[in-house]
């Protein structure tokens, strides 16, 4: 089964053709990072013009990259939640119009179940249930996947996603949009212990997780800095704190599997990108014995490849009356 997948619920305006939920066939995608860099962040408004201003090239794109036509596709899937409610609108518009213009069905992707797909990319021979940890911009939650379809919350962010805290610190730092890529960037010169920030939840029997008062530390420490004259690395800080965000992730998600069993372990979102969370991660599921699965870096931030993958294997058969729902859940 071939689908035609689009991405559009933050500033990536994607397409990708995805057979059987495991093999791209082509993909097209056009990053907005350099328009909204001068912002400093996404510009809701301006996202949503620009993927209505991409979508027709992106959808000649992704044919021309697979060498196929309308008539060799099955089904067209878009992303229709979570994300920002006109960038998402965008995409959903588009996929109904085209659908019904070449008379096939649709199909509705929840924007985090695509990211854990990813891995069924990657990995061929990966199949539920394993557990996944899921760190995007947005979203910091431990989830087993009991089966491709049936996800169960083991434990989740009460106030900051995990990639939301790097891109403040990021900013904090005066680095550029997009924040985590720079922070990482910045750490590989610091110290990684150099300021030590406090386990979240230490003692307690939880597997939440929380990033924002570690992020407060990190502002107190640079105005107690600068109110006292003294210099602080940013190379430091920035090593320090993705340390302390890595070992917070992991230690939970290691603590999950000596909780529950299994011996799975698999991470998606974009933060999954991140060098040091992936050799962290590699070494304690190597101490362990555990077999951790990492979606190629390419497809750990948004993409539609993933949703074309999420479309095969949990996506919900959709009619034109599909709307976009900014905070549509997973489970
Ligand atoms: O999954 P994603 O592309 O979009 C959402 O669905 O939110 O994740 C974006 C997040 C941003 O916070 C970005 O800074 C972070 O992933 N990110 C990284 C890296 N690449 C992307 N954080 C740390 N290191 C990276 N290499
Ligand atoms: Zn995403």
């Amino acid at each position: 089964m071939k689908i035609l997948a689009f991405e559009t619920s933050c500033d990536e305006t994607a397409a990708a053709i995805v057979e059987d939920g495991r093999k791209i066939l082509g993909s097209a995608l056009y990053s907005q990072i350099d328009i909204h860099r001068e912002y400093g962040g996404v510009v809701p408004e301006i996202a949503s013009r620009n993927h209505l201003l991409k979508l027709p090239y992106i959808l000649d794109a992704v044919y021309s990259s697979a060498n196929l036509t309308s008539a060799d596709i099955d089904a067209v899937a878009v992303t229709n939640g979570p994300g920002l409610v006109g960038a998402l609108l965008t995409g959903v518009t588009f996929a109904k119009s085209y659908a019904y213009s070449i008379g096939k069905p649709l199909i509705a992707v929840n924007h985090i179940a695509g990211h854990v797909c990813a891995n069924y990319l990657t990995h061929s021979e990966l199949t539920p249930p394993f557990l996944c940890l899921i760190v995007s911009g947005g979203h910091t939650e431990l989830v087993q996947v009991l089966d491709y379809n049936e996800y169960g919350v083991l434990g989740k962010t009460r106030d900051d996603a995990a990639g939301e805290a790097l891109d403040k610190v990021a900013r904090l730092l005066g680095l550029p949009y997009p924040g985590g890529p720079n922070l990482e960037t910045l750490a590989l010169t610091g110290e990684y212990n150099a300021f030590a920030f406090t386990r979240s939840f230490k003692g307690e029997d939880t597997l939440d997780f929380s990033f924002s008062g570690m992020k407060t530390a990190a502002v107190n420490l640079l105005h107690k800095a600068a109110q006292s004259g003294n210099i602080i690395k940013d190379a430091d800080l920035a090593a320090s704190f993705l340390t302390a965000v890595v070992y917070n992730l992991l230690d939970n998600a290691f603590s999950a599997i000596g909780k529950f069993g299994g011996d799975k372990l698999v991470i998606a979102g974009g933060v999954g990108a991140n060098f040091q969370l992936r050799r962290e991660a590699k070494k304690r599921a190597d101490e362990s014995g555990v077999q951790l699965f990492l979606p190629d870096v390419s497809l750990c931030t948004d993409n539609a490849a993933m949703i074309g993958s999420a479309a095969y294997f949990c996506g919900q058969p959709a009619e034109l009356a599909l709307n976009a729902e900014p905070n549509l859940a997973l489970f």
